[in-house]
Formats: structure tokens, sequence, C-alpha cells
């Protein structure tokens, strides 16, 4: 992900001069020559001399100490999704960014989707009508390396965070109760490593809407992600065009796509671009950030009741997850 950000830093007419860190100096080597940017010899140094922001794209472990870096060094910090490993380190570092005054924008890029864009600003004009229903689908065509699945935080985690987002962004509401289970019966590192390969959450706002996310690690057609949004006056569908990886077996329907959307990089490259885009504007102080920490805490907040209610096999009310 260092890369794709660094790529469309360096793109961007607004940024001067881009230094490239990495506790693996060769791959920033690497990326810096790529893109004629410069390396600092160690990730401390990317801090300072005359840095104006910080993007931070490393493993989600250090998340959390090097946003509180930036904080302490005065800097304008994005930062990949997750916060943090865990919930209570991630609260704790937001706090503490808050007590700062800092800014911290986190990269949760689907807010930046033309189609996610156009089907809040539906919802949000009361299009639909009475939302009653939302569906949300998130399929990876593989796994990704067991080194990354192991320090991922798992799929509710890693994976439904962006869908736990998405339902409060697009709806303005809160979560009230999860239901979610899981499988690990795909390839069988999920179950050599604890991890679930496929899981599914239902979710009930706090209006009573209900939401059903799905999401797996092994959606051999392609990479899939979409949302289905369905009220009383209407029904859309996000992320559905000639690009989805699904296939109709009704007579009169369209052929399957000949060119599926082969990953996440592809299919929301655009969304990329425009949050570095927002975080730019953020840091000068020209726009009020579109994804704050808080923010990102209470999609954790969300993926912490799944992962609760998928482990002890019951409804979890929200009111059981710590939140500010
Ligand atoms: N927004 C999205 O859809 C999306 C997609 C993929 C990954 N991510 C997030 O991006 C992050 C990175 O994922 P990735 O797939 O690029 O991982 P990766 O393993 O390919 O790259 C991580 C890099 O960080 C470096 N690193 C580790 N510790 C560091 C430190 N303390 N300081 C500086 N560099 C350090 C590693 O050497 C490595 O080069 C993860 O937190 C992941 O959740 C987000």
């Amino acid at each position: 992900m260092g890369a794709i950000h660094a790529a469309n830093l360096r793109r961007h007419p607004d940024v001067t001069s881009l230094v490239i860190a990495d506790v693996d100096r060769q791959r920033a080597q690497e990326v810096a020559r790529r893109l004629d940017a410069s390396a600092a010899d160690s990730v401390d140094e990317a801090f300072t001399s005359g840095t104006e922001g910080v993007v931070i794209a490393s493993n989600t472990a250090t998340h959390a100490e090097l946003i509180r870096q930036a904080a302490r060094a005065g800097l304008p910090a994005f930062c990949e999704k997750p916060v943090a490993a865990d919930l209570s380190e991630a609260t704790r570092t937001v706090q503490e960014v808050q007590a700062a005054g800092a800014t911290l924008q986190i990269g949760l890029m689907r807010r930046f989707d033309a189609g996610f864009l156009a089907g809040r600003a539906r919802v949000r004009a009361g299009q639909l009508g009475r939302l009653h229903t939302i569906r949300s689908v998130g399929a990876d065509p593989d796994p990704p390396p067991a080194t990354y699945l192991s320090s991922s935080g798992g799929i509710f985690w890693d994976a439904l965070i962006h869908d736990f987002d998405l339902l409060r962004w697009i709806t303005g509401r809160e979560v009230a109760e999860v239901y979610a289970c899981g499988s690990d019966a795909g390839p069988p590192i999920f179950a050599e490593l604890g991890e679930l390969d496929t899981a599914m959450a239902l979710l009930t706002m706090d209006d009573r809407t209900l939401a059903a996310t799905t999401a797996t690690r092994c959606n051999g057609a392609g990479y899939d992600v979409r949302m289905e949004l369905c009220g009383d006056a209407d029904t859309i569908a996000i992320g559905l065009d000639r690009h989805t990886p699904l296939t109709s077996v009704e007579p009169d329907a369209p052929s399957p796509p000949s060119d599926p959307v082969p990953g996440f990089l592809e299919r929301f490259a655009s969304a990329f671009e425009a949050e570095i885009d927002a975080f730019l504007q953020v840091a000068r102080g020209d726009l009020e950030n579109p994804c704050d920490g808080r923010e990102a805490v209470e999609a954790l907040r969300v993926a912490e009741a799944c992962w609760r209610s998928q482990r002890e096999r019951r409804p979890v009310p929200m009111t059981e997850i710590a939140g500010f």
C-alpha cells in the first residue's frame, strides 16, 4: 500500500518533496528509485528534515506508534486502516491525537469511491424512502500471504471494517446490535492460523434498518465489492457493472464479464488517489477531515462486536463494546 500512496503523492502537483521510509531500507530505496523520490536512512529521519505531513502504510501492528510519533512531531498524519491492532490501543491512540490537537486521517478509501458517494447521496436525499435492508459483498479472489493474514487482526478487523464504516457513513446511523458467524473451511492455512476465510455479519442499525455484510478471501470469480441499498421507494446497487464477477444463469441476462476487476488496487485506484488529495487539503487546513480517528474507531468497535459474536455464538449489543 505504501508504494501506491507514494506514487499518488509523487504525481500530486502540491507535493514538492517525497521521502520514502521503511524498516526494510532496501524496499524504501527501490520505491524511491522507481518514483524519483529520496529514501530516508531510517524511519525516524522521515519525521524530521522539513517534513510537512506523514503517510503511514506499514503493517497494522506498527500504526499506533507511528501515529503517536507524528502527533509528537506536530505533523498531520494519514494512516492506513485499521488505527491499531486492538480496540483499546486504537481508542487510546486517537484520544492522544485529540489531546495533542493533531490531525489524523484514516484510509477508509471506499468513502472516496464514486459509486459509494453516489449511493450515499441518494440515501441522504431520501430518494430510496425508508431504508429497510442493506446487503454488502466483499470478496477477494485469493487469500493474502500468510504473513499478512497472521498480523491483519482477522477478517472482521481487516476486511469487513470497510463495510462497517460504510454502513455508518452512508446511513448516518449507528449500529445497535450484531450477530456474526465465520468459517475456516477454505485453504488449510486459515485453520492453521486460527483465522476465518469467510464471514458474515447481520447488523441492526439504531433505526432498525437491517444490514447483512459478507466477506470472503476465496472468490474464484474475481474481486467483488458491492452493496445493495433497499428502501420502500427504491433499491440501488453500488459496484454492479460489466466488470462485476457475477454470472446470472437467466436466459436474458447480460453475458458474464470478460474482464472482471482483478483486485482492490484497480477497483479503488481513483479512491486511493482522492483520499490522498483530500489528506493534503486537510493537512493545509483547507478541508474538514473526511475520516478522522474517531470515525475509524467506531468501525473498529463494530468489528470487535462481530468477533465477539462469532466466537461466543450470540448476538452482541454495541453497548457491550467500550467506546470513547
Ligand atoms: N485500504 C485498503 O483497502 C488496504 C488494502 C491493503 C492493505 N491495507 C493496509 O495497509 C497496511 C500495509 O499493508 P501492505 O499489504 O502494504 O503490507 P506489506 O507487508 O506489503 O508492507 C508493509 C511495509 O511496512 C514496512 N514496515 C513494517 N514496520 C514498519 C515501521 N515500523 N516503520 C516503517 N515501515 C515499516 C514493512 O517492511 C513493509 O515494507 C496494513 O495496515 C493494511 O491493513 C489497506
